[in-house]
């Protein structure tokens, strides 16, 4: 795939009009797990496949989307919430960015964050199922009823971890403990080793055995790549040198789009993972 900047392209289209656009969240039950990193070359490698895009920045008192993509967004979803709500349009409240996706970006003042309901929330995501093919949704860690409201309208979960004490480990089996309680369906949940191989003495299969789940994706740790996408503001996944973290999170795209080659059992996709 040829790795561009999309900011000579013209306004996307939708690739399907006729249905709803999916909704692909990264949640965690840990903070800085790789929620942002992640959501931010998803949509990006996403938007270079030709979708229609939109990263919404649900980290409503913290968000990180717009500093690590370098935008200075001029209305938020502070913005958004502050209308009548039957004169809300996310449309008029996304930031574009020369990457090829949209942002709605996070307030900007974490009083703003904090007025925000569940509610809001649920119109929004609505709103830009109609308007993207992906709706991505960056989040803050832990439960709430805004990540409730999240949860609700998800169609894929994204759980990264990092495994490196065991309080995150902990705090990963009450996660998806919850989730289990809330009777999220597991078939819909992605659980991603975030920073693989990083200098920790705990094992990956203890932790499976641990948390009960084996894990579907594994992201290397990268700090050096990490922190010069972040310096110059540009996702990783459209750096031109071959880079290994880079290469994986596309994989995991084409996996959950189902673009893998057929295998020999005929199924594609993370359903077909599971009887390889
Ligand atoms: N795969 C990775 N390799 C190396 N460093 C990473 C990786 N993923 C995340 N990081 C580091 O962790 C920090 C926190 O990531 P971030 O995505 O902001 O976490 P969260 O959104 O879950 O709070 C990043 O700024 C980066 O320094
Ligand atoms: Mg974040």
């Amino acid at each position: 795939m040829v790795k561009c900047m999309n900011n000579q392209n013209p306004k996307r289209k939708r690739k399907n009009e006729a249905v709803k656009g999916s909704v692909f969240t990264f949640f965690s039950t840990a903070s800085a797990v790789g929620k942002t990193v992640l959501a931010v070359n998803y949509a990006a490698d996403l938007a270079e496949r030709g979708y229609k895009v939109c990263l919404a920045d649900l980290d409503l008192q913290f968000g990180d989307v717009c500093n690590y993509l370098g935008i200075t967004p001029t209305q938020t979803f502070f913005n958004y919430y502050d209308q009548e709500e039957d004169r809300r349009d996310t449309a008029a409240f996304i930031t574009e960015t020369q990457f090829g996706f949209d942002v709605l970006a996070a307030p900007l003042e974490v009083d703003e964050g904090f007025v925000i309901d569940a509610e809001t929330i649920l119109q929004a995501i609505n709103q830009l199922r109609d308007d993207y093919d992906y709706v991505l949704l960056d989040t803050t860690t832990g439960f709430t009823n805004i990540s409730m409201a999240i949860l609700e309208q998800t169609d894929v979960l994204y759980l990264p971890c990092v495994v490196d004490f065991i309080p995150s480990i902990k705090d990963l089996k009450i996660g998806l403990e919850t989730l289990h309680k809330l009777q999220f369906d597991y078939q819909r949940m992605r659980l991603i080793l975030n920073r693989n191989k990083a200098e920790t003495q705990i094992s990956i299969k203890d932790v499976e055995a641990i948390v009960g789940r084996p894990f579907q994706y594994f992201i290397s740790n990268d700090y050096q790549g990490i922190m010069q996408s972040i310096r110059e503001a540009k996702p990783v996944v459209l750096t031109e040198a071959k880079n290994k973290l880079a290469d994986e999170i596309s994989d995991m795209v084409s996996e959950e789009l189902g673009e893998k080659e057929e295998t020999s059992s005929g199924l594609t996709g993370w359903l077909g993972s599971l009887f390889r």
